[in-house]
């Protein structure tokens, strides 16, 4: 096979005593698309988190084990952590642009790292901008607010940011979940160019853009690596029944249900609003029912959730004009 990128060997991560990531060992091949699948909570945001260190970020979780790419480990504490998230660069769900113009949003890496060069430093910024499929769209206003942009504008901004300082491996937590068909599609046209360069470690809850994309899949299961390998194998000839029943659609995510709310009398956008509000009394990790009774809210209400960075569990038919949408909170 190709070569190895990365090595992880025993990888380990618990909460409060309790193992989150169990055993992980594995070899990540090189400049391929690598999907990391398997239903919500079974720790595929955590696994990618711990390649450039933002588990650190998340308190009481303590990693075990190693991750190594070019002769480092990535979770030994002497790693230059800063160095590592430059040579790991992570985009998430929603892009957070940073509170200045799309120029700078992108010069902000080069020039944190010393860049002063201006020639360079635009040239940077165009080619980074262009890799991201950008360019075209921004040229002419490079010094508005990045806030301005659209969201699947901005994910790609997100995108040219960290290209600009130059990774080896690009971390993407489902990072078109947030997005639109059309936004969707752009990044992941680019993310089949730029695996051209770059590693690409990516986790998805859609299994057919797991299967537009990947070389390479990682299936993980309540912590446990399951099963990993090429992607025609993986999804034509899976070895493991819960990898199968995973893939054809047949697994049905376990939940219990603390919050119920009744919107059918709200109309639109008080439904929404509603539906807010109560997320946003809930406790990470719980999970609210909502009843509505029109494909309006049916369909709006899970893209707004979405967009906001819940899960939605699933949508389902309750009786002739009603139906429920079942999220769990996320942050
Ligand atoms: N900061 C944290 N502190 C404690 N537990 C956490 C933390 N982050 C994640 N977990 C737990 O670790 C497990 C894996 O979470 P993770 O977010 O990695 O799942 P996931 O596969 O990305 O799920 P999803 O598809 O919903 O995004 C879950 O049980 C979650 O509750
Ligand atoms: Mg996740």
């Amino acid at each position: 096979m190709t070569n190895e990128a990365i090595h992880i060997e025993d990888l380990n991560i618990y909460y409060e005593g309790k193992a989150l990531l169990k055993d992980i060992t594995l070899d990540i091949p090189e400049k391929k698309i690598i999907c990391v699948i398997g239903p919500s909570g079974c720790g595929k945001t955590i696994f990618l988190r711990s390649f450039n260190r933002f588990t650190d970020f998340n308190e009481g979780l303590v990693t075990r084990g190693k991750i190594l790419f070019d002769g480092t480990n990535a979770l030994d504490t002497s790693t230059d952590v800063i160095k590592l998230r430059t040579q790991v660069g992570m985009m998430l769900q929603k892009p957070y642009p940073l509170p200045m113009s799309i120029h700078d949003n992108v010069a902000y890496g080069p020039r944190l790292h010393g860049l002063k060069d201006k020639k360079k430093l635009e040239s940077i910024v165009k080619e980074s901008l262009t890799e991201a499929a950008l360019w075209d769209e921004v040229k002419d206003r490079l010094h508005e607010p990045a806030t301005k942009l659209s969201i699947g504008q901005q994910q790609r901004l997100s995108l040219a940011r960290i290209l600009a300082v130059k990774p080896r491996i690009l971390l993407c937590d489902e990072p078109t979940s947030a997005l639109d068909p059309v936004s969707s599609h752009k990044i992941e046209q680019q993310l089949l160019k730029l695996k051209k360069n770059y590693t690409i470690l990516m986790s998805t809850h859609n299994i057919h853009q797991a299967k537009r994309l990947a070389d390479y899949v990682i299936f993980l299961y309540l912590g446990s690596l399951i099963e990993h390998g090429p992607a025609k194998e993986i999804f034509r000839n899976p070895k493991e029944e819960a990898t199968r029943a995973y893939i054809k659609g047949e697994y049905y995510e376990e939940y219990k249900v603390d919050k119920e709310i009744d919107v059918r009398e709200y109309g639109t956008p008080s439904n929404f609003m509603k539906t807010m509000e109560t997320i946003e009394s809930m406790q990470i990790g719980q999970v609210l029912r909502i009843i509505v009774d029109t494909r309006e809210a049916l369909k709006d209400i899970p893209q707004g959730l979405e967009t906001e960075g819940h899960k939605i569990i699933h949508r389902k038919k309750r009786g002739d004009k009603d139906w429920e949408i079942v999220v769990r909170k996320v942050e």
